[in-house]
């Protein structure tokens, strides 16, 4: 048997790296001659090393099979680039099953390129919907399930989704969330992470703690106002406890084309980021180096859905600065709250975490740190 599967960007390289560990363990209980082949692609939709390399690296992730080089582009000729590539590879590889993760370009180009080919594709992380189809990431859903043989879900929601679609049972496996995976592996390395004391930051919440940020939604970052209404409620969280803020390469750019350099400081190495009125500006931090920060800091605000997942695990309180989510058990029952962009709410629900203490969520079923197991248990019994 010969399994396929795709990376593209780097929330794909968290939820890769549990599951080719659990093929890898699967080959040891199986007859020699009878392997299962696990072949991975990597389109480099991110190429950067900090947003490409590094996670390989953090995560583990063996050397990709084939590269793709494509790179960055309009929607439209990076999911062509895409598709235009992999179709050879697909050709020459043959493999019995595509496995595709999460929603990106990548993920959509190379499932459209797999169902024309008559390759059988299995998604991991379907049935997701936020129902705003001005989300790129809505669109790429929608497409993957729509030409998916084998869904694998995170929450009950997402099995609801495809059912309504007319999804047959027998094609939708409610088997928990990879990204979780990732995190209870990578528990220990975070835990021997530097970054706190490179960045002179305190984990102790008597010490006044820190605010974590990432943005890089498209409608949080293209568009002036709406960045500027974010960046005006992060430098008055700012005056009163530090704000770090990793920033996507696409975030930065925007900063600098709309000339909002005057919300931000450059760390200062010696001291580290302080309670200013200025959020401190990094570079994207890898896979450990993140997970460190995140689970010692005292509010996240985000619009990145694997975070919202993440700090629910952690029981770190996150901001979700979009008005929906296509994650509703991290609202439901973990540490997630959706304020939009809009500075006062992000302000107000700032203070309703900070004053709240830390919540204590509930796990959502089967975020586990076993999900990996169960998709390839699936497709060892469905390919
Ligand atoms: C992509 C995904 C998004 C995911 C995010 C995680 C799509 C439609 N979007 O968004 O769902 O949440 O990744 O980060 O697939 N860039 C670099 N170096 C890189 C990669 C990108 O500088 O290694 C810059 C380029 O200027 C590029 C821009 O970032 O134009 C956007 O990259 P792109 O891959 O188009 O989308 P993301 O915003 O990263």
């Amino acid at each position: 048997m010969k399994i396929l599967s795709v990376v593209g960007a780097r929330p794909n390289f968290v939820k890769i790296a549990p599951i080719l560990r659990a093929l890898t363990a699967a080959n040891a209980t199986r007859p020699p001659r009878d392997p299962v082949v696990s072949v991975l692609v990597h389109t480099e939709q991110h190429y950067d090393d900090a947003m490409s390399a590094r996670f390989f690296s953090d995560l583990a992730i063996p050397t990709p099979d084939h590269t793709l080089g494509v790179g960055s582009g309009s929607h439209a000729v990076q999911t062509g680039e895409i598709m235009k590539r992999f179709e050879p590879v697909l050709i020459a590889e043959r493999p019995d099953i595509v496995l595709v993760v999460g929603d990106v370009n990548s993920t959509a180009a190379c499932t459209l390129t797999a169902a024309k080919l008559g390759v059988r594709v299995a998604h991991v992380e379907a049935g997701l919907r936020s129902f705003d189809r001005s989300m790129p990431e809505e669109i790429n859903r929608l497409v993957t399930d729509a030409l998916s043989d084998i869904l694998f879900t995170t929450e009950v929601a997402a099995d609801e989704n495809l059912r309504r679609e007319g999804h047959p049972d027998d094609h939708i496996f409610f088997v928990g969330n990879v990204m979780v995976d990732s995190l209870h592996w990578c528990r220990e390395l975070a835990r021997a992470s530097t970054i706190l004391d490179r960045l002179h930051l305190s984990a102790r919440a008597d010490d006044g703690g820190y605010a974590v940020v990432t943005l890089h939604r498209p409608s949080n970052v293209d568009a002036p106002a709406a960045l500027e209404r974010v960046l005006r409620a992060l430098v008055v969280l700012a005056r009163n406890m530090p704000v770090v803020f990793p920033a996507h390469p696409r975030t930065r750019a925007r900063i600098s084309e709309f000339g909002f350099e005057s919300y931000f400081s450059e760390l200062d190495e010696t001291r580290g980021p302080q309670a200013n009125g200025h959020v401190t500006l990094l570079g994207p931090a890898g896979y450990v180096d993140f997970f460190r920060l995140m689970s010692s800091a005292r509010l996240v605000l985000t619009d990145s859905g694997g975070i919202q997942e993440e700090t629910t695990c952690l029981g770190v309180p996150c901001l979700t600065l979009r008005e929906n989510t296509e994650r509703p058990v991290t609202v439901a029952s973990g540490t997630s709250t959706l304020v939009g962009n809009d500075s006062d709410r992000i302000l107000s629900g700032a203070a309703a975490a900070l004053g709240g203490g830390r919540q204590v969520a509930q796990v959502p079923p089967l975020w586990d740190g076993h999900a990996a197991e169960r998709i390839v248990q699936v497709l060892l019994e469905r390919v």
